[in-house]
């Protein structure tokens, strides 16, 4: 207790501090700072998303060279706004950033909000990313909680906990809201990035150099490399499923499109089999089909976010089609050219590339 009054009464805030070490060493010179404009703040924003400053910038430049504001990013095709963005990644970014400029054509004159609330409902913008707009656009006092900030965060107030996990999170939104100034927003917010960027980092963080070693938890206990706390690894089940990957004679694959719930709602799939013992009396009593061959392929695996498959195929050729199948709209013979234009699930795609 001792200790902590000690500095309370001898250092100053948390955001004094950094707001003189971004007077001296914070980034000043970036293209979308020259002109902090609603639409410059939230295009880099969206831009510097998983991606870093030097990769952002030409991608910004020519951004704004072709589309100067809102009206004429909606205007602009998809395609066009996709070729631009081009090597950027993640695009659903651009998707969102255009389908983001045509509501705000339609129902904001084309300008961006500037309540909280309507920039968190546009596509794209979560609650950081609007923080940070209202804050570096629109001077107003929000606070943002990007990478960065929750590595800052968990290191100078010692948070253990995923940040990625609802209460720790929750958590780091309170701090970040208490430590706020009450002047100099938008330098402030800068200040946070760019101090977790330059000397907060993830590896051999820059404690000597950075204005808030006096006070900060990790630093004091000579433990930064314990924050944040890393995502606990799930242990993620494994399912096995056997396709049916019956072939006509012309080659034609038979195709199931599967049910509209699920994770591969509504595409199109290999029929999947129950049980794999006596494959030739299935295909009969199933879908009246007639097997002159079954080759049971070696498996291989495909990794979704909740579980594994283990994916086993059943080469089975046919010899010929059959009214089941012709007369059940779900089921479908496919050239493999054309099933490949289908909504197909990844696995699928792959296997199918590899019959080719
Ligand atoms: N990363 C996210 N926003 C940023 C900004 N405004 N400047 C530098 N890096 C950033
Ligand atoms: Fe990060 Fe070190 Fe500064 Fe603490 S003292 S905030 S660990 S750079």
């Amino acid at each position: 207790m001792a200790t902590e009054n000690f500095h309370i009464l001898t250092t100053s805030t948390f955001s004094d501090r950094l707001l003189n070490w971004f007077d001296q060493h914070g980034r000043k010179d970036l293209p979308w700072q020259q002109q902090p404009t609603p639409y410059h703040v939230w295009l880099s924003e969206i831009m510097l998303q998983q991606t870093q400053v030097s990769t952002v910038i030409p991608y910004y430049q020519r951004f704004t060279d072709r589309y100067a504001d809102i009206a004429s990013l909606a205007k602009a095709s998809i395609e066009d706004v996709l070729a631009l963005w081009t090597g950027l990644g993640y695009y659903a970014r651009a998707r969102n950033l255009h389908k983001a400029a045509v509501i705000m054509t339609n129902e904001h004159d084309a300008k961006m909000p500037n309540t909280i609330e309507q920039l968190i409902a546009l596509p794209g913008v979560g609650r950081s990313t609007a923080g940070a707009i209202m804050a570096l656009a629109h001077h107003q006092n929000y606070p943002i909680l990007d990478g960065n900030v929750k590595r800052v965060l968990t290191r100078y107030d010692g948070i253990s906990g995923w940040p990625g996990k609802k209460v720790i999170e929750n958590q780091l939104w309170k701090r970040a809201e208490q430590l706020l100034p009450k002047h100099r927003i938008a330098n402030y917010i800068q200040a946070q990035m760019d101090l977790g960027a330059t000397v907060c980092t993830r590896s051999k963080p820059k404690c000597n150099k950075c204005p808030l070693q006096s006070d900060c938890h990790a630093f004091l206990r000579d433990i930064p490399q314990n924050y944040p706390s890393p995502r606990s690894k799930k242990i993620i089940p494994t399912r096995q499923i056997n396709w049916l990957v019956a072939q006509l004679p012309t080659k034609e694959v038979l195709l199931q499109q599967r049910a509209n719930t699920g994770i591969w709602g509504g595409l199109w799939s290999f029929p999947e089999l129950n049980s794999i013992e006596n494959i030739d009396h299935i295909c009969m009593n199933q879908f009246n089909l007639e097997t002159t061959k079954i080759v049971t392929q070696t498996h291989f695996r495909h990794v979704l976010s909740h579980f594994k498959l283990d994916i086993h195929p059943h080469l089975v050729s046919c010899s010929i089609d059959s009214n089941y199948i012709t007369e059940n709209k779900n089921f479908s013979w496919y050239k493999i050219q054309d099933a490949l234009q289908l909504g197909l699930p990844a696995p699928v795609k792959t296997f199918l590339i590899s019959l080719q």
